[in-house]
């Protein structure tokens, strides 16, 4: 049709189950426009309102969002202010649409280091979500790889000391089953924005057999469409996880 972009979607079936987004590029983003590096960042709170919509509308079962890693902290105490405002502000907002948008959102990461404040909020919105059945949406606020392994580590330690998990019946269920995404569907495809090509220490045992896709795009930028073609090369990728078929 005149002046409708066609689709590069392919069909559902092949559509990534669950998608993971480092949401890299905030910070450049505001710096090319002589702005606040706080303002990228609202730019790209926006932006994941936009794309956790449009995956919920396409019928993307989960996404995973990296907002605020437990390495965040070391940035200067403005932006980590303004990152946790921003949140503050986008909770408020889920309290009130959470249930007509029929989106499910939770939060994977430490809760110790968080204000009480953002803690009830959370809270609530867990509480809000367990009435929806629609996209699942994960935020890692406070989040570490590393740390949720250390905790794993430290939780099947203390099962064994006491007697209630024998050492040899741990197994790599045994161990997903203390990660903060206990029970959820591993992230097939991991989608890196603002050009670096690493994963920073982002579910590092969820994305062993992952698809990374990494874009130039900074992620206020990164539109729908450019969200269709990732899927689009996801659904051309050979997925033999340690496979040779
Ligand atoms: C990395 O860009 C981005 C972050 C550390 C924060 C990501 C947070 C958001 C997109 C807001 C999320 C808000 C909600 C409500 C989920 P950077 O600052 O490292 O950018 P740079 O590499 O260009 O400096």
């Amino acid at each position: 049709m005149f002046g409708r972009k066609k689709s590069v979607l392919p069909d559902p079936s092949l559509f990534p189950k669950h998608i993971a987004v480092i949401m890299d590029g905030n910070g450049r983003w505001a710096t090319r426009r002589a702005l606040p590096r706080s303002a990228g960042h609202s730019a790209g709170s926006e932006n994941f309102r936009k794309i956790s919509r449009y995956c919920r509308d396409i019928g993307i079962e989960r996404l995973t969002v990296y907002a605020f890693s437990t390495e965040n902290f070391k940035r200067p105490a403005d932006e980590v202010e303004a990152l946790m405002a921003l949140m503050s502000r986008y909770l408020d907002e889920a309290i009130a649409d959470l249930a007509h948008e029929n989106v499910r959102l939770g939060f994977i990461g430490q809760r110790e280091g968080l204000s009480a404040e953002l803690l009830e909020k959370m809270d609530r919105v867990g509480d809000i979500s367990k009435g929806c059945d629609g996209i699942s949406v994960n935020i890692a606020l406070n989040y570490g790889g590393r740390d949720e392994l250390v905790s794993a580590a430290r939780s099947l330690a203390k099962k064994a000391a006491s007697g209630e998990l024998d050492p040899e019946d741990i197994t790599e269920d045994t161990l997903s089953s203390e990660l903060f995404t206990a029970g959820q569907h591993d992230p097939d495809l991991v989608i890196r924005t603002g050009a670096e090509k690493r994963l920073s220490n982002f579910l590092l045992w969820q994305s062993a057999y992952a698809e990374l896709y990494f874009t130039d795009t900074l992620w206020p930028d990164f539109s729908t469409g450019e969200l269709d073609r990732a899927i689009a090369w996801f659904s051309t990728r050979k997925r033999r996880f340690g496979d040779v078929k």
